[in-house]
């Protein structure tokens, strides 16, 4: 199985190529699950249906789904929440409980649940789908929602350490005060513990996306304005920071070379830089089939 992510600058037709790739291999009789995590969703727009919430089949082998980023995010931060609450219940003595509350405002939370809902829409098809194809976010979004799954498994590993410690010390003051020891009611054994068994969960989810992302064919759309390069360039040094790389780049909306174009290519001369024609017609679904006709392959061969 193949998953696919769509990124450049905003207008650029990320939306527009993950629909013509998604429609070209359904109707040559692949499985594919098609989903877009920006929040200015458009999927329904380019596929001439009306928004619709989880996912739908919108053609023969096409599985669509918009991820509503507010409504995932609230729902995240509520189910966090809660489950912050019962991890520490004990600390209620301490009257800590409100500041679990706070998570709400905590940065960082969008793209957490964003890849949470990824990562639960990828386990839930992967069996019964050949590609997975995505739509992503705006940039800086995006490059943080690729970066999560690393900077998690770091920032666990560390936790997991500082919980072990804590674990240690409680054990010791729970054998010399015995009952009389304020631990006693939360426990000091690791294998027990709720917190440990958290962040063995975070760990596990992280890891996945970490595996998904590294195996993942990025394609860069880009087209000919200044501004699109300067972007592309900026998304491709953000990657590549966190070990990712580009497969693919597609020239959209070309029509002739200029300036600009010369230098994407230039840019891009390690990898394939695709010309893909403007079309009059983007709500077309034979067309946006046929305009990934020409580069369709080169992504289900890259590896
Ligand atoms: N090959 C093409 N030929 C002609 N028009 C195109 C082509 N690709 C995209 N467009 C048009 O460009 C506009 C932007 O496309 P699209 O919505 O796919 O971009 P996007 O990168 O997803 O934008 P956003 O960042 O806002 O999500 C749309 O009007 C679309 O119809
Ligand atoms: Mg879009």
């Amino acid at each position: 199985m193949r998953t696919v992510f769509f990124v450049g600058k905003g207008g650029v037709g990320k939306t527009t190529s993950s629909a013509s790739l998604a429609f070209h291999l359904a109707s040559a009789g692949g499985k594919v699950y098609w989903v877009s995590i920006d929040p200015a969703h458009n999927l329904c727009d380019i596929a001439g249906c009306r928004p619709f919430r989880g996912a739908r089949e919108i053609a023969p082998n096409l599985l669509a789904e918009e991820i509503d980023m507010e409504r995932c995010t609230e729902a995240y931060i509520e189910k966090n929440i809660a489950r912050m609450k019962e991890t520490y219940r004990y600390l209620g003595i301490l009257n800590l409980e409100g500041a679990f509350d706070i998570l709400r405002y905590s940065p960082g939370m969008e793209e957490a649940a964003v890849t949470a809902a990824l990562a639960d829409g990828i386990r839930r098809y992967r069996e019964r789908i050949d590609c997975i194809v995505v739509d992503t976010p705006p940039t800086g979004l995006m490059l943080r929602m690729f970066a999560l799954p690393f900077t998690s498994i770091l920032w666990i590993e560390k936790l997991s350490e500082w919980r072990r410690t804590i674990l240690g010390r409680r054990k010791t003051v729970n054998s010399i005060l015995g009952k009389d020891s304020p631990y006693r009611e939360a426990g000091d054994e690791a294998g027990e513990d709720p917190v440990l068994r958290e962040l063995g969960v975070e760990a596990e989810r992280a890891s996945f996306l970490k595996a998904v992302f590294a195996d993942a064919c990025v394609v860069l759309v880009t087209d000919q304005e200044r501004l699109s390069l300067d972007e592309s360039l900026r998304i491709r040094d953000g990657l590549a920071r966190i070990g990712i790389g580009i497969s693919l780049v597609l020239l959209n909306k070309f029509r002739a070379l200029n300036e600009t174009g010369k230098r994407t290519i230039e840019a891009f001369s390690d990898r394939t830089v695709v010309k893909v024609p403007f079309v009059e017609d983007t709500a077309d679904r034979k067309v946006l089939a046929e305009t990934a006709a020409g580069w369709a392959e080169l992504i289900t061969r890259t590896e």
